[in-house]
């Protein structure tokens, strides 16, 4: 019993915040930073020890039941069938900077649903990993739709729709030529259940009129969807700042993320939004090969703590 996992973090290329409303929106998994979890064999009589030196934390299972992590780890062993509580060393690692908007705790929480299955030999299919992830994702982050556990768990770019019934819809998206992102990182930490539980209350004080930026929002995914499939990506970008626009009249942008969107225009980006949850996290620009270079250094020039970089290749 020995096993080693890992999980990518995730993007969201449009419709965030709408997407909880059963609007559609596609994301990107990235696959270079990943979060990783290990299961070995623990002193016996222990129980299950969790060591996660990133987030800086270490506990034991009988200590901390309701930690999440202790929880989704009991929701697996009995979804694996493993009713008496083993002795294992669990170590969790992530590339994933947290409340990033890149998905730092759906990949964590993917890694160690994979690794528990891996070590004890049973299998369990992407689906069933995926709504473990969704299930402790809901427990602490109100109302998530979905998106982030699915885009993870099958690590692929994908168009998702929330359906108030399961199944939702979940569909590889068709790229016909290849594009690159510069993700620009604001350094803002921010827990995505606060925007979201924000656009809740403002959903609930004036539905009709989130439910008219919602369909708007809508309006750009399925267009996006359309540019992605022609290979069209001065329209893609185009795309991208009118997503901006109206997430900006949702309430989850930032004045840190207009700055770094902002500098990226000027710098030559086709297009450039917030990703994620807003209010702090990332932002991501859509560049050309001529344009990665000065868009990079624009963001890093506009303060930004961090900047990634992903090519999404084209699909069948
Ligand atoms: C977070 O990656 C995306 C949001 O739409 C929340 C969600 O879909 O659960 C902001």
């Amino acid at each position: 019993m020995q096993s080693h996992t890992s999980a990518p973090g995730k993007i969201i290329l449009c419709g965030e915040h709408a997407v909880v409303y059963g609007r559609p929106a596609i994301a990107l998994p990235l696959s270079k930073i990943r979060a990783r979890a290990s299961v070995a064999p623990g002193a016996a009589g222990i129980g299950i020890r969790f060591d996660a030196p990133n987030l800086g934390r270490r506990w034991l299972l009988a200590a901390a039941p309701g930690d999440p992590l202790s929880e989704l780890t009991l929701a697996t062993l009995k979804q694996l069938g493993i009713t008496r509580i083993p002795d294992i060393q669990i170590t969790i690692t992530s590339d994933i900077p947290i409340a990033s908007g890149m998905g730092s705790g759906a990949a964590i929480a993917t890694a160690l649903v994979r690794a528990l299955a891996t070590a004890f030999g049973r299998n369990l299919s992407t689906a069933e990993i995926s709504a473990l992830v969704y299930t402790s994702e809901q427990r602490y982050h109100g109302t998530p739709s979905g998106i982030d556990n699915t885009v993870i768990a099958y690590e692929q770019a994908i168009w998702f729709q929330r359906h108030s019934e399961s199944p939702h819809l979940i569909e590889p998206l068709p790229i016909a030529a290849p594009f690159t992102l510069v993700i620009g990182d604001t350094g803002v930490r921010s827990a995505t259940r606060l925007p979201v539980g924000e656009v809740r209350r403002r959903w609930q004080e004036d539905p009709a009129r989130y439910e008219a930026l919602f369909d708007l929002v809508a309006d750009v995914v399925h267009q996006a969807r359309h540019a992605l499939a022609r290979g069209d990506v001065a329209t893609l970008g185009a795309l991208l700042d009118r997503n901006q626009e109206a997430l900006e009249q949702i309430g989850v942008s930032s004045p840190e993320l207009e700055r770094l969107i902002t500098a990226a225009r000027r710098a030559g980006a086709a297009g450039a939004k917030l990703s994620g949850g807003g209010w702090g996290g990332v932002m991501i620009a859509l560049v050309d090969p001529e344009t990665v270079v000065s868009v990079r250094e624009a963001l890093l020039a506009a303060g930004a703590a961090r900047v990634l970089e992903t090519t999404v290749s084209a699909s069948a």
